[in-house]
């Protein structure tokens, strides 16, 4: 490595987009003559991704901001910012104000272009700046960007989002929803099938509205359809979807379409009616069940994941028994549950009957002990078979272990599989754990 050029390090929290946003920080940072630090102690410039979706996150990062201060003072040449979504939020940055005295400066999600112009000028002001335009009419398209992974790459369609859940903060952290033009789309994926990009994720805080802001006849299954023909690609993954804009239509054109993967993420947020209402979801409990059976119908294979929310305002315990009762009826493959977090601004956070911590611990406890159970069952035939995975790299506990992902977004582990990183392989499934896979590789699989 290069000595004498500077280091930066970023710190990421959130969801995918997040993510992909750090990669484009990291892509303007090498852009102006930076190396990544293999240790945040060595770098010069110091970046926080933050996400606000839940106060938990929010502890976390808060916590981290406060140990960089001791970073800062042993070095008080290094530059430390600040983005992502808590910035674009009032009280979580009057937090970052009041408990980060040492951050230089601070940008919206909407302002990553402007990274060089921030260092520059927070090199020579000894201010905190602040720069968080609220105008978000400038897709950040055509940035560079240092991916982490060689065969796997996430590629924006649609920005923020127009449908205020009652319990949720991204629509106003991250603006109304804005189409990506499908050129742009494909212009991206072409670059990467030709850099040796093998598996795409499509994102978006609601894929399946993609289009409708454009000024032509284009929508999610168009666009995949599109992408699905370009060579080079053998994967397409895609998040997230709502239920309410899942159209069956979209479940059968799937079925045509080689590259997409079998793998339904269906956030459910909640198994009862009033609940759901109240959550301003726009589909019922029935009109969710019968997605499900159609995409059963259609993809007997699929796997099918979601998101729930337990203790929602006004949440009873009979409320709750429809989520555990849905969650027996579908058999998810695998649920992210979170406990209902109160965000200031939102309309959840205003409703009467906020349920006591304690309640709402108890009832994810329940609720986990049940899926634990069901995603063991629905791996546990896997075992003896022998599936193609796409392996990642090593993993985080045991670098002998390689990592890789199936179709349907199964986790596998593969011991000693160290010279098949980055490649498509066929693998043996010895033994299936909840929430992985564990086997060994029996050969190649290039087609
Ligand atoms: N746009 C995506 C992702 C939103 S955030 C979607 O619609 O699914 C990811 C998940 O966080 C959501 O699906 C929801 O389950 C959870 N979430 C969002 N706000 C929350 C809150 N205030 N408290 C608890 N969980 C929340
Ligand atoms: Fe939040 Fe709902 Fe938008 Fe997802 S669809 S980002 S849960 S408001
Ligand atoms: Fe978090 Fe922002 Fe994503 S709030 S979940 S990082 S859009």
């Amino acid at each position: 490595m290069d000595e004498a050029r500077e280091r930066y390090h970023i710190q990421t929290y959130g969801c995918q987009m997040n993510e992909h946003d750090s990669e484009v920080l990291a892509g303007i940072l090498e852009q102006e003559g930076l190396v990544e630090a293999e240790d945040i102690t060595e770098a010069g410039v110091v970046l926080v991704n933050t996400c606000c979706v839940r106060e938990s996150a929010e502890q976390r990062i808060l916590g981290e901001l406060g140990r960089l201060k001791l970073l800062k003072y042993k070095n008080p040449d290094v530059v430390m910012g600040v983005c992502g979504c808590m910035v674009m939020n009032d009280d979580s940055l009057q937090e970052i104000r009041r408990r980060a005295s040492h951050v230089d400066f601070v940008i919206g999600t909407n302002q990553l272009h402007r990274l060089p112009e921030f260092l520059q000028r927070a090199r020579k002001e000894r201010q905190l700046l602040v720069e968080r335009d609220r105008v978000h009419d400038v897709l950040p398209t055509d940035l560079p960007r240092r991916r982490a992974s060689g065969v796997r790459a996430w590629v924006p369609i649609i920005y923020g989002c127009d449908n205020y859940c009652a319990y949720c903060i991204v629509p106003y952290v991250r603006g109304p929803e804005r189409s990506r033009p499908p050129e742009g789309v494909v212009d991206d994926v072409r670059k990467l099938a030709a850099d040796g990009v093998r598996e795409i994720t499509l994102l978006g805080q609601n894929v399946n509205s993609y289009g409708h802001d454009l000024q032509r006849d284009m929508n999610f299954a168009d666009l995949l359809e599109v992408v699905d023909g370009i060579p080079g690609i053998r994967w397409i993954r895609y998040t997230t979807s709502h239920p309410r804009d899942y159209s069956h239509e979209l479940v059968e054109r799937i079925a045509e379409l080689d590259s997409v993967c079998e793998h339904f993420h269906l956030p459910v947020q909640s198994g009862s009616d009033r609940i759901l209402q109240q959550m301003n979801r726009g589909y019922t409990r029935a009109q969710y069940l019968d997605l499900i059976n159609h995409i059963r119908a259609v993809h007997p294979h699929s796997a099918i994941t979601t998101d729930v929310i337990v203790g929602f305002p006004g949440e009873t315990e009979e409320d709750f028994c429809a989520t555990y009762s849905l969650f027996e009826r579908v058999r998810f493959d695998n649920a992210f549950s979170f406990l209902y977090s109160p965000r200031s601004g939102t309309r959840a956070a205003q409703l009467p009957g906020q349920v006591s911590r304690e309640v709402r611990g108890e009832r994810l406890d329940r609720l986990n002990q049940l899926q634990h159970g069901i995603s063991l069952e629905c791996n546990r035939p896997l075992e003896g078979e022998e599936l193609t995975v796409l392996v990642d790299g090593p993993s985080e506990r045991d670098a002998s272990v390689m990592r890789g992902r199936t179709r349907t977004n199964k986790l596998v582990l593969l011991p000693e599989a160290g010279d098949w990183e980055n490649q498509f392989v066929r693998a043996r499934i010895e033994r299936a754990e909840p929430y992985q896979l564990i086997g060994h590789v029996t050969g190649g699989d290039e087609n």
